[in-house]
């Protein structure tokens, strides 16, 4: 007798929608995304005002907290991060075991599920104050393992942060302070870095982002739920892309620059390149931080005086694609990984360093999605499904198979 339902009629009101492209997950009120026309917004205010004139950590708060802080509001959310910037001295023990060649995100993710071990009150989801203590702790220690991932990589020695300094300049000098050198400011650097970071803070439902929000609605913690997030992240169809786009980049220089060939190749039904940094699952028009990103890499690399010739094939595929009717009919438009890579690469950033960036920038959009849904009470987050597959049968011994 068949006993599972067969037919779509019988299978109840199960919406399938394979990538979730028309189903909602949530309500949000953090951050807006018209598609259609590129706007981006951040909880009402617009992307171009404030990569223009807030700074990160303002910007973290108004996402986390649904206002831009005043400045004792400011200073108070600043000190309490700094008060948490230390790391357990053992967690260099585990970030040791891993090989030099491994890659970032994953040891990222690791070192960040393994922050629980030595923090275990951030399991704790059950209070505003218990999730307030977690946020401001992953602020402060997830800078120190972004910083010591690239130190690892750059075989230079662990170290810690200068409390004295703002929060990004912060970042920067842990990332890149030599060894019984000084550390120089470098404004063009840490505002270019600023103004990334904003950029990729927040943008509503993606896939990271809807894994912390899914992890998360099991009450698994914010760590966990971040280091979810950041593997999420990891992949080329997401975060993974501004890796993907630098080594595309880098490909087609070494391969003459024939841009003509790589966007034949993109349009090939039968080839599976693809032009990274083209194309998105929302907007249907130019992704409004990639024209900001545009703009900041002829800025950043013109004042520090570096030419990249990878710059000029960037411009010169963006300009060929707007013109081929594959990608006009198809709405395909640079999204915020074309030109990030760019930038990161003239700051002294490895490739492979890219989407720790990403997740750097994105760290208090999936916090404050994540606080969202805490206080909304969200349910456990658990999609349905239509099976598809056999009928009860009788199990056949190893003997007889
Ligand atoms: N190059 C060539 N063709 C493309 C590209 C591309 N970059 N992106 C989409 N297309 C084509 C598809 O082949 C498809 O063509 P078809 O209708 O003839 O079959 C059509 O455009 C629609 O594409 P889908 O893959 O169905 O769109 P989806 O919304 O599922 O995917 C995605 C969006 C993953 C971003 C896709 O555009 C892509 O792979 N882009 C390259 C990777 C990338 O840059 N990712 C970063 C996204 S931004 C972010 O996550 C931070």
């Amino acid at each position: 007798a068949i006993d599972i339902k067969t037919l779509r009629a019988e299978t109840g009101m199960v919406t399938i929608d394979p990538g979730y492209k028309n189903t909602g997950s949530c309500e949000s009120a953090v951050t807006f995304l018209d598609g259609e026309k590129g706007i981006l917004r951040y909880r009402g205010y617009s992307i171009e005002e404030l990569a223009e004139k807030a700074d990160f950590l303002e910007v973290a708060y108004l996402l986390i907290f649904g206002e831009l802080p005043n400045k004792a509001q400011l200073a108070k959310f600043h000190s309490d991060i700094k008060e948490e910037s230390q790391v357990d001295e053992e967690m260099k023990k585990i970030l040791d075991g891993f090989p030099k060649s491994a890659h970032p995100m994953g040891v990222l993710s690791s070192l960040t599920s393994a922050l629980v071990a030595f923090n275990p009150t951030s399991v704790d989801v059950s209070s505003e104050t218990a999730m307030y203590n977690s946020i401001v702790r992953i602020l402060a220690k997830f800078p120190v393992l972004v910083a010591w991932t690239l130190r690892k990589k750059k075989g230079l020695p662990l170290d810690y942060g200068d409390d004295s300094l703002g929060y990004v300049e912060n970042i920067h000098k842990m990332m890149f302070k030599r060894p019984n050198q000084e550390y120089k400011k470098d404004p063009i650097a840490i505002d270019a870095l600023d103004k990334l970071l904003i950029l990729h803070a927040d943008h509503e439902q993606n896939c990271s982002t809807s894994t912390v929000r899914i992890v998360g609605s099991s009450h698994a913690g914010l760590f966990a739920s971040l280091s979810a997030g950041i593997s999420a992240l990891w992949g080329p169809l997401h975060g993974g892309a501004n890796q993907a786009v630098l080594e595309m980049l880098e490909a087609i220089e070494a391969d003459g620059g024939d841009t003509k060939k790589y966007m034949a190749k993109a349009k090939d039904k039968d080839d599976p390149f693809r032009l990274m940094g083209f194309g998105h699952r929302v907007y249907k028009n130019f992704d409004p931080r990639a024209k900001i990103i545009k703009k900041a890499a002829d800025d950043v690399l013109g004042n520090l005086g570096i030419q990249d010739p990878i710059l000029d094939i960037a411009k010169g595929l963006e300009k060929e694609a707007l013109e081929d009717p594959y990608f006009v009919d198809r709405k395909l438009y640079p999204n915020v990984d074309f030109y990030s890579g760019i930038i990161y690469r003239a700051l002294g950033i490895p490739t492979e360093m890219f989407t720790v960036m990403f997740a750097l920038g994105r760290l208090p959009g999936w916090i404050a999605q994540w606080r969202e849904m805490r206080l909304r009470k969200e349910p456990i987050g658990r999609p349905r499904q239509v099976y598809i597959g056999e009928n009860l049968r009788s199990f056949v011994p190893l003997e007889k198979r």
